[in-house]
């Protein structure tokens, strides 16, 4: 389903359309929402084809892990394991804008293009009336990045919201302006100590001091690519890539795309979409990536994925785990 052809339809929050927008949701479709940070461009987190919508509303050209907003503690452990830490920063700061990102519990159903294939989920429980009433009627996670197009800056009204993405969302429910008009603050609590991954709405002084300790912050990734322990920002598959391949080898795993690789022994074989859809190709990206690695072949093949739509993003994504990194 092309992303601009929606018809988007805006309303101001109330009783019956927050149950159709949950309605909306929970059939995958792309509702944004008011959040008292900015509003938010909400999907089903649990469904990789309804967060492969968000991609495609966002034109990103790139996958960055998203934010699944619960309504509280209890529900959020589903889906991620509380430290002690944690647990300290959501007790003083949750219902609010505070992310935490953490270990993945077994039990987590935050889908994996949500995680872009991290094993690590970031999880916020937002305070804003109309968002909450949202995510309970829905009964599942919602991913929600800031609700503008990809390169635009985060929209605050729903008239932003508008601008950016009439036609290519489901709904807009508007509640006036949002209250603090920057993003969450976003904490990593994954081991070592917390560590301040984004600044946002929560100053780093209120996070210091509910924890009683000073909050470490990130070196910049690229500034030390293989340094140990830090934080880790992209899935890479163990297996080798081997990119545009127009055929697979016996003792190659293959990453098809509508069929575009020369029938071969080549084993796992999957395609990301038999019928050419990126949207649904970018949705079995990392569960296919994942499935193949798990095969033990040493080097998977991957057909060429064309440069349109969320192709982009697929191989961007697809050239950084192809890329020689230390093993
Ligand atoms: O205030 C907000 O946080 C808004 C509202 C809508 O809730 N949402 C928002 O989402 O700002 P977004 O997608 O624009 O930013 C999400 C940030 C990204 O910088 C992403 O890299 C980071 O969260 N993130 C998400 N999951 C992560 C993970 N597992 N590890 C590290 N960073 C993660
Ligand atoms: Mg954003």
């Amino acid at each position: 389903m092309a992303p601009y052809r929606r018809k988007t339809r805006l309303a101001v929050a109330s009783a019956e359309t927050i149950a159709a927008a949950a309605a909306c949701l929970r059939a995958g479709g792309l509702v944004a929402i008011p959040t008292e940070t900015v509003y938010g461009l909400a999907a089903d987190a649990t469904s990789d084809m309804a967060v492969a919508g968000i991609y495609a509303a966002k034109a990103r050209p790139a996958f960055n892990p998203l934010i699944a907003h619960v309504l509280n503690i209890e529900t959020a452990r589903e889906h991620a394991r509380f430290g002690r830490q944690a647990e300290l920063l959501a007790r003083a700061f949750w219902p609010g804008p505070l992310t935490l990102v953490l270990p993945v519990a077994s039990t987590c159903r935050v889908s994996l293009l949500a995680r872009a294939g991290l094993d690590t989920v970031a999880l916020r429980s937002p305070s804003h009336e109309t968002a909450r009433a949202i995510i309970e009627a829905a009964g599942v996670p919602l991913a929600a990045p800031s609700a503008n197009r990809s390169g635009r800056v985060s929209p605050t009204t729903a008239a932003h919201v508008l601008a950016d993405l009439d036609g290519r969302i489901d709904w807009i429910v508007a509640a006036g302006p949002s209250l603090h008009g920057l993003e969450s603050t976003i904490v990593g609590c994954l081991g070592a100590g917390p560590t301040l991954l984004r600044p946002g709405a929560i100053t780093r002084e209120a996070i210091e001091a509910a924890l009683g300790a000073p909050l470490a912050s990130t070196t910049p990734i690229e500034a030390t690519p293989n340094a140990p322990g830090r934080l880790e920002s992209h899935y890479a598959p163990r297996a080798d890539l081997r990119l545009d391949a127009r055929d697979a080898a016996a003792d190659e795993a293959a990453l098809d795309f509508a069929g575009a690789l020369a029938p071969s022994a080549a084993h796992p074989r999957l395609d990301l979409s038999p019928s050419g859809d990126l949207v649904e190709a970018a949705s079995n990206l990392f569960s296919h990536l994942r499935a193949l690695d798990a095969a033990d072949a040493p080097v998977i093949a991957v057909a060429p994925i064309p440069q349109r739509g969320l192709g982009a993003a697929i191989n961007d994504r697809l050239r950084r785990a192809a890329a020689p990194r230390g093993k």
